[in-house]
C-alpha cells in the first residue's frame, strides 16, 4: 500500500523512520507492506534518506490513485486542511497528527471520510504517543463519561517540572523545550493552554458526538507562575500541574484548562517532564489511567503510524469515528466546584478567616503573606468572596 507524508519536520521525518526501522512489525501487523512513495516538502534535505522520493507539489500527491494513505504532519490549519479534504475527496485515507486541523474541522473531516468510505485518524493529536483516541472509541464504549482530567501539554510539564525540581528558569527551560522538538512554533499554545484546550475540545467533541469548539474551553496558561508559588506547593506536598479537564454532570459539562495544585496521591501528580497522562472517569469502570511521552518526534509518529495500520486494515470500510457538526457549548464555570488555594497580605488574615470559615493555613515561611486552603465551594461564590481581599499574590485550584 503507497503512503505519502505531508511535511517532513519533527513528526514527519519520525513517520518515515518508524515506517523504515520497524517495516517488519508493520507489515505483519496491516496485513501487507506500507511504502511510502512521497514526502511532500518545500525544503530541500539532501542526503537525506527520504530525498529520493521528496516532492514540492502537492498535486502530484493528490492526483496519484496509487497513493491510498495520506499522513498529515504539516501541523496548522494552511494549508493542511485544503490537503486533507482534497484526500479524502478522492477516497484517499488520511493520518494526522494536528490537533489544531481537528479542533477546527474535524466534524466535516469526519463527514467527508464516512461519506466516501474511508477513514479520518488523528491518534497523535492527542497526547502524543499515548493511546487515547481509540481505547476511548472503541473500547470505554459502555461507560457514561463522567470526566476525563488530564495533563495534555508535554511542553508544559516539561517546563513546570524543571521548576519544581531546580527551580529552573521559565525561559531557559522553554528554549529546551524547543530544542526537544516538543514547542509548537508560537509558544503561547502552549504556555497559555492553547494547545492542551484543542486537545480537550478533541477528546470532549468524542464523548459527546457533538462539536466541542475549542473556543468555548476556558483556558488559564502557567506564564504567572513564580518561584514562591512552587514554594508553597512544597509546603503543601503538592506540585503545579497544567490540567485539562471536562466534567460531565447530566447533559451538562464543563471544559477547563488551568494550573493547578495537584496534591500527592492524586493520579496526576508524579506525571512529569514530557509526560502526559489522561485520566478517564466512567460510571461502572471508574477511573483508567492512559500516560505515556505526549510530545516529541518518535513517540508521536509512533502513534500515526499506528493510524497508517489501522487505516490499512480498513482499507475498504469507514470505521464510524464520528462526531456531528452541531456545537454542544460547555457550562460557565461559574458553577463548577473545587478547594481553592489563596496567597494574600498578612494584614488580611482576619479578613479572610471570616469570609472563608474554616479555611486551612498554609505556612511556606513567608512572614508578610497569609496563604490559605479554603473548602469546596463554586467558582462564582469563591469569586465573589475573594474579591473582598485586597493584595492577591496568587491563587489556584486545589485538586486531591
Ligand atoms: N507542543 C505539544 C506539547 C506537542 O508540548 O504537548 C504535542 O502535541
Amino acid at each position: 500500500m503507497k503512503a505519502a507524508i505531508l511535511g517532513y519536520g519533527t513528526v514527519g521525518s519520525g513517520v518515515y523512520e518508524v515506517l523504515q526501522k520497524n517495516a517488519d512489525v508493520i507489515e505483519a501487523r496491516s496485513g501487507e507492506r506500507i511504502d511510502v512513495k512521497y514526502v511532500l516538502d518545500l525544503r530541500e534535505f539532501p542526503g537525506d534518506p527520504a530525498a529520493d522520493v521528496l516532492v514540492h507539489d502537492y498535486e502530484c500527491v493528490v492526483n496519484d490513485p496509487e497513493v491510498r494513505i495520506v499522513i498529515e504532519t504539516m501541523g496548522g490549519v494552511k494549508p493542511a486542511y485544503e490537503f486533507v479534504r482534497r484526500a479524502l475527496e478522492k477516497g484517499k485515507h488520511v493520518c494526522t497528527s494536528n490537533k489544531e486541523l481537528v479542533a477546527e474541522y474535524g466534524s466535516e473531516l469526519l463527514l467527508l471520510a464516512k461519506e466516501r468510505k474511508v477513514n479520518f485518524y488523528f491518534e497523535a493529536s492527542v497526547g502524543g504517543g499515548i493511546p487515547i483516541i481509540r481505547p476511548l472509541c472503541e473500547c470505554l464504549t459502555a461507560d457514561r463519561i463522567l470526566e476525563i482530567s488530564g495533563i495534555l501539554n508535554g511542553t508544559t510539564n516539561y517546563i513546570l517540572t524543571r521548576m519544581y525540581n531546580e527551580g529552573a528558569d521559565f525561559n531557559r527551560v522553554l528554549k529546551e523545550a524547543q530544542g526537544c522538538g516538543y514547542a509548537e512554533r508560537n509558544p503561547a499554545a502552549d504556555i497559555e493552554g492553547f494547545d492542551a484546550g484543542r486537545k480537550l475540545a478533541i477528546l470532549a467533541s468524542i464523548v459527546t458526538g457533538r462539536r466541542v469548539e475549542f473556543g468555548d474551553v476556558v483556558t488559564e496558561g502557567i506564564t504567572g507562575i513564580t518561584a514562591e508559588d512552587i514554594r508553597y506547593a512544597r509546603a503543601m506536598q503538592a506540585k503545579i500541574k497544567l490540567i485539562a479537564s471536562a466534567v460531565w454532570e447530566g447533559e451538562s459539562f464543563y471544559a477547563l484548562v488551568a494550573p493547578r495544585m495537584v496534591a500527592a496521591g492524586h493520579p496526576l501528580y508524579a506525571v512529569d517532564d514530557v509526560v502526559n497522562a489522561v485520566m478517564v472517569r466512567g460510571n461502572m469502570l471508574g477511573n483508567v489511567l492512559f500516560s505515556g511521552r505526549g510530545a516529541g518526534k518518535l513517540p508521536t509518529a509512533s502513534a500515526v503510524v499506528s493510524d497508517v495500520i489501522q487505516a490499512a486494515r480498513h482499507a475498504d470500510e469507514n470505521t464510524g469515528l464520528y462526531w456531528s457538526g452541531t456545537r454542544i457549548v460547555p457550562e460557565s464555570i461559574r458553577s463548577m466546584q473545587s478547594r481553592y488555594f489563596v496567597r494574600t497580605d498578612a494584614k488580611n488574615r482576619q479578613q479572610a478567616e471570616l469570609l472563608f470559615p474554616g479555611l486551612e493555613q498554609i505556612d511556606a515561611g513567608m512572614e508578610e503573606e497569609f496563604a490559605f486552603l479554603t473548602g469546596r465551594m463554586t467558582e462564582g461564590e469563591f469569586a465573589e468572596r475573594v474579591e473582598e481581599l485586597d493584595r492577591i499574590y496568587a491563587g489556584f485550584r486545589f485538586e486531591s
